[in-house]
């Protein structure tokens, strides 16, 4: 069983999480479930066929429940037409049949995720929130919401869950996490109001418990009705464990919902905003905390557990340990969809491991379909089908993507060889995945090499074939990789050593003062610069021709990167006087 690298501890029983299990009205098939997120798949706002295959594969893959991305129930500018879908009116309606139709078909449940982005929203003239707000990412500046919005914004909660229940869905979960309008309302830094919606945690929660009535009204007593709950806005005086609480069973008691998913983090405040779906190395089953508390406050519902969840069996110690009685995965499921079914069948090792890239997420901030560096094709699966007859394939090259060529080509029946012309498999992947922050790209290294072994592709490491002649067979691929910039195109007077990153990755100390030129504006220097930290340079400095440093990285890689820049020594742009540090200069 995979535990050390999953944050899976001990040996529990992995039959439990595929045991049903019941949630209001209806019984799910297992314990774990995915979670809501935007695959950004949509047709004009509606689950059109890519959205529908999307959800279909994972409904054939034996999930317990799939939840749709978060779905406005009145315009916002964060909706895409071509990307999310939208609940305002009836074309959505015609689209949740076919998404219901398929996820029955192939034994599943489908819920929507109803939202209002409050102030999270931006693009619009109007944005609204509990109080005056100003989000620190968007910039924009929400005003108090009215008694007349809060009539408009509880009505279009119902019509909108009615327009799930007439598509076929089997309930809806409720947000009131990640600082969206409920959230903020039950929040009190967001929630500085003095009337009936504001002050207390009990009436802070008034509109979220109109909103929550009116979906139950909607959807009547046979569909399942649940809420995704911030435990931890991760702000001074925001919301906290204890306060989640309280408001947990101030919702239990309404005795109007049927689970609670608890999650953290607020999309108005620049680090809440990232933290909430962090990449690695953030610990997995970084929440588990945080939904024991919740479910301390209400054994009598079930409560899920989401957070970096990569292995069944983390989902099987959650479970046992009582910290939450449904495990919610998503890029876990991003990376493989058929994790659940592999696992079943005692082929954990076949699970092509999510490392916690986040490209995912941030295509989905850039508004982008989905992908995955583990799993590009997640919306576009390839065929697997064996090619007929004898045939052959040799690949020349052990990064990754002669890897998974060569995986490739084996899984559809070619005989297939695989030449590195080094002692090691990995390439570059195996280099970069020493920087202490990246350790866990280790775990596809593994991956590779135990899939070559099941797919019996013949390795030859030290092999340097020059190029594909004298070579035999019906399909070569040359993946011998990209160069790495030549640090002699760095001129010096000689009073200073030149090095690359190759180099320094391979193991070359330079104990002094080190600059990394960072000409790419990516995450690479920021990893240099942690692995000559971690190799004893005395201090770091990153000078780029760009705007700032990580300047083409999206936000959930960069900002952690930044504050592990910061933990080093000094945070970027700033002089960092003597000792240790890294110095970012623009
Ligand atoms: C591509 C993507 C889109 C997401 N969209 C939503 C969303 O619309 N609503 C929501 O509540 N959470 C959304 N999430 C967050 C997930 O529900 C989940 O909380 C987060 O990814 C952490 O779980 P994981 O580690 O299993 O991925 C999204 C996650 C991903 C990866
Ligand atoms: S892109 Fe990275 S974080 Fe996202 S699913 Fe793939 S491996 Fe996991």
């Amino acid at each position: 069983m995979e535990t050390e690298a999953t944050g899976a501890s001990s040996t529990s029983d992995l039959n439990a999480i595929y045991q049903p299990f019941k949630v209001g009205p209806r019984t799910l098939r297992c314990r774990v479930y995915v979670p809501a997120h935007q695959p950004a798949l949509a047709d004009n706002g509606v689950p059109g066929p890519r959205y529908v295959a999307y959800h279909r594969r994972l409904a054939k893959a034996g999930v317990g429940m799939q939840i749709t991305g978060a779905t406005p129930i009145l315009p916002s500018g964060l909706w895409r037409p071509d990307r999310s879908l939208l609940n305002v009116d009836e074309t959505i309606v015609p689209g949740y049949q076919r998404l219901s139709d398929a996820v029955h078909a192939n034994g599943g449940l489908m819920l929507a995720q109803l939202a209002h982005a409050g102030p999270t929203d931006e693009g619009v003239d109007d944005v609204i929130g509990p109080s005056w707000g100003l989000s620190e990412l968007s910039g924009e500046v929400s005003r108090p919401a009215t008694e007349s919005d809060i009539q408009r914004i509880v009505a279009a909660y119902g019509a909108a869950a009615d327009r799930c229940r007439r598509g076929g869905l089997d309930g809806v979960e409720v947000t009131m996490a990640h600082g969206l309008l409920l959230a903020a309302f039950l929040s009190p830094k967001a929630n500085r109001r003095t009337d009936q919606f504001g002050g207390a945690p009990d009436t802070r929660a008034e509109l979220p418990l109109r909103a929550l009535a009116e979906v139950r009204r909607a959807l009547g007593p046979d569909r399942i009705v649940g809420v995704r709950l911030c435990a931890d806005e991760m702000i001074p005086g925001g919301v906290n464990p204890q306060d989640a609480a309280v408001i947990a069973r101030r919702l239990a008691d309404t005795g109007q919902i049927d689970y609670i998913s608890v999650i953290a983090g607020d999309n108005t405040h620049r680090l809440p905003r990232i933290k909430h779906w962090p990449p690695t190395p953030a610990p997995h089953g970084l929440f588990r905390s945080l939904s024991r508390v919740v479910k301390d406050a209400v054994p009598d519902l079930p409560v899920c557990c989401v957070g970096r969840v990569t292995s069944v069996a983390l989902a099987a110690e959650i479970i046992a340990s009582g910290d939450a009685d449904l495990v919610g995965m998503v890029r876990a499921h991003i990376a493989d969809p058929e994790l659940l079914p592999k696992s079943r069948a005692g082929r954990i090792a076949e699970v092509t491991p999510c490392v916690g890239a986040n490209d995912c997420i941030n295509l989905s901030l850039n508004h982008q379909s989905v992908s995955c560096i583990v799993n590009p094709q997640i919306t576009q699966p390839t065929d697997t089908e064996l090619v007929p007859g004898e045939h052959s394939a040799v690949v020349i090259g052990a990064g990754p993507a002669g890897l998974e060529s060569a995986r490739r080509l084996a899984s559809i029946g070619l005989r297939t060889t695989l030449f590195e012309r080094s002692g090691e498999l990995g390439g570059l992947l195996r280099l970069w995945a020493q920087v202490p922050a990246y350790r866990e790209y280790s775990r596809l290294l593994g991956w590779w090499q135990n899939e070559l072994n099941r797919l019996g592709v013949v390795v030859q490491t030290n092999t340097d074939v020059g190029g594909s002649e004298g070579l035999n067979a019906d399909v070569f691929i040359v993946a011998t990789g990209g160069r790495q910039h030549d640090e002699t195109a760095i001129t010096t007077d000689g009073s200073v050593q030149t090095a690359s990153p190759d180099e320094v990755l391979r193991g070359r100390r330079i104990p002094g003062r080190v600059v990394v030129y960072d000409e790419l504006g990516r995450r690479d220097s920021i990893m240099l610069a942690e692995a000559l930290i971690d190799s004893g340079s005395a201090q770091v400095t990153i000078v780029t021709s760009k705007v700032h440093i990580g300047e083409g990285e999206g936000i959930t890689t960069l900002y952690p990167a930044l504050e592990r820049l910061d933990n080093l020594g000094v945070s970027p742009g700033i002089s960092s006087g003597e000792g240790r540090g890294v110095r970012g200069v623009s």
